[in-house]
């Protein structure tokens, strides 16, 4: 008896689900013929009262039957989802070739500064750094410019309003002033605070100067700062690593030649030129046929600094220069617009 029940109960639900169409076929269907108040969970639930030997049997049937349909009920599905979906349009064909996936690579800057890094680190010169964001202190009044020195002027200088400096910094007091550094010298006082000469380092690293843009001049630009502090550093000592270094930047032997300038940091300063790497010192457009070339600024770390930086006055001799990354970058690679370098513009970046 309540085996042909289970049977007819699987016969119909076969048959059933056929017609199935829709979602809403599918929840009914399982309502249904699974369901909690389904007529086969209704079995299932009185096989207690039956004879251990009828349990058995009717057992297994009704689970049997109850797994067809639930495997009825999955087919149903799958096919039903299956029907939505537009294989012809989804169609992979995966013998098509790629595209290509461009590989990127260093920035010129990048490359350059690298280049410059490993000349130096090869001479036994460490790398430093320091901040961006810098003190007045720091920028100005350590490297021994004065007070009312126009570089400090609105015109150079990008302040910062004390309302964004961080509240958390060490600096409360409001008289100390906070800014874009306009150069990378800053670094030598903070990099001589914590260490005790002889030393050699280089300072690669950005800075700042409020001032208009041309084919020359970019108001973000990056600097490479050299300081040699030790007993009996001199002039040629200058000379000679700045002429090692020239040479081997641009593969080929340069000279250097000196012109005295003021810089508030150094003492004797000087501008330094090299001999045009376009025509060896002949003279070409390029060093407006002067056969040289305009580097940097450099000169003898004026004990000012020293002091500033707590090392005792005639104690150490010394050397600084400093020279703009894009500049020898341009030379190098004869660019002859510096809003290129920073411009963003794949065309010009992929070139190098
Ligand atoms: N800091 C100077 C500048 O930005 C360059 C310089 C560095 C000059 C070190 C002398 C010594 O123009």
């Amino acid at each position: 008896m309540l085996e042909q029940k289970i049977l007819g109960i699987k016969t119909e639900a076969l048959e059933r689900i056929r017609s199935v169409k829709d979602d809403a076929g599918l929840f009914e269907f399982e309502k249904k013929y699974l369901g909690r108040k389904s007529e086969l969970t209704g079995i299932l639930k009185g096989l207690k009262d039956l004879s251990q030997e009828d349990r058995k049997k009717i057992g297994e049937l009704a689970n049997a039957v109850k797994m067809e349909i639930s495997e009825a009920l999955e087919g149903k599905k799958r096919e039903l989802k299956n029907a939505g979906f537009d294989f012809e349009s989804e169609r992979i064909d995966v013998t098509i070739p790629s595209k290509a996936n461009g590989y990127g690579h260093p920035h010129i800057l990048s490359i350059v500064q690298r280049e410059i890094e490993d000349i130096f680190t090869a001479m036994g010169f460490e790398i430093a750094d320091g901040p961006e964001i810098e003190q007045e202190f720091y920028n100005f009044d350590a490297l021994n410019v004065a007070k009312d020195h126009p570089a400090r002027d609105m015109q150079d200088t990008f302040w910062l309003k004390p309302e964004i400096q961080n509240p958390k910094s060490k600096i409360q007091n409001k008289s100390e002033n906070i800014l874009l550094r306009t150069h990378t010298s800053p670094v030598q006082v903070r990099y001589m605070e914590k260490h005790k000469p002889p030393f050699k380092i280089i300072v690669p690293g950005r800075a700042f100067r409020n001032e208009a843009t041309d084919a020359t001049h970019e108001h973000t630009l990056h600097q490479f700062e050299a300081l040699v502090v030790g007993d009996g550093v001199n002039v040629g000592n200058f000379k000679y690593i700045a002429e090692t270094f020239f040479t081997k930047f641009f593969g080929k032997k340069l000279e250097i030649r000196l012109r005295p300038s003021y810089f508030p940091f150094v003492e004797p300063g000087f501008e330094f030129d090299i001999s045009c790497t376009v025509c060896g010192g002949r003279g070409c457009p390029s060093c407006k046929h002067t056969g040289w070339l305009e580097v940097g600024g450099a000169g003898m770390v004026n004990q000012n600094v020293f002091v500033s930086a707590g090392y005792k006055r005639n104690a150490y001799q010394g050397f600084a220069w400093g020279f703009g990354l894009e500049r020898l970058a341009m030379m190098k690679y004869k660019i002859d617009d510096i809003r290129l370098i920073e411009s963003g513009d794949l065309r010009f970046i992929r070139q190098f």
